[in-house]
């Protein structure tokens, strides 16, 4: 099955141009790297501690998560899930969200 499911993300990432298989891997990653678990599914948040994410702008994510990483915008929790993040990976994560619209 998840072969399946691998073999159906990379077929889509050949026949839908980059933006689209950087929002299936950014998709993954949110899963993988426990977005979900505070930002919900499809970045709907059921806790009002954790924002939603749905209805962000790519550019607004990618700005959010480098200075998370950075350190130019401060939270505990943010900054430590935004240090092991590559650069790639927000990207990634930017145009998943942003396809949540
Ligand atoms: C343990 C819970 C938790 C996890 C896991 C988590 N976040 Fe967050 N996230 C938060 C909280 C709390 C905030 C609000 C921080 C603040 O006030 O700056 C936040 C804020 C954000 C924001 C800014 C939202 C806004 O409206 O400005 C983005 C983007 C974001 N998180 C993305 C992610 C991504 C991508 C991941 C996975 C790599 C992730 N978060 C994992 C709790 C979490």
């Amino acid at each position: 099955m998840r072969f399946v499911l691998a073999l159906c993300l990379a077929v889509t990432a050949i026949f839908s141009g980059a933006a689209q298989a950087d929002a299936a891997a950014g998709q993954s990653a949110y899963a993988s790297r426990g977005c979900i678990g505070c930002h919900g599914s499809g970045g709907i948040s059921v806790v009002t501690t954790y924002p939603s994410l749905k209805g962000r702008d790519a550019d607004y994510i990618l700005k959010s998560l480098s200075d998370y990483r950075s350190g130019a915008r401060k939270n505990a929790v943010m900054n430590a899930m935004a240090a092991g993040l590559s650069d790639a990976d927000i990207k990634n994560l930017a145009d998943y969200i942003d396809s949540l619209k």
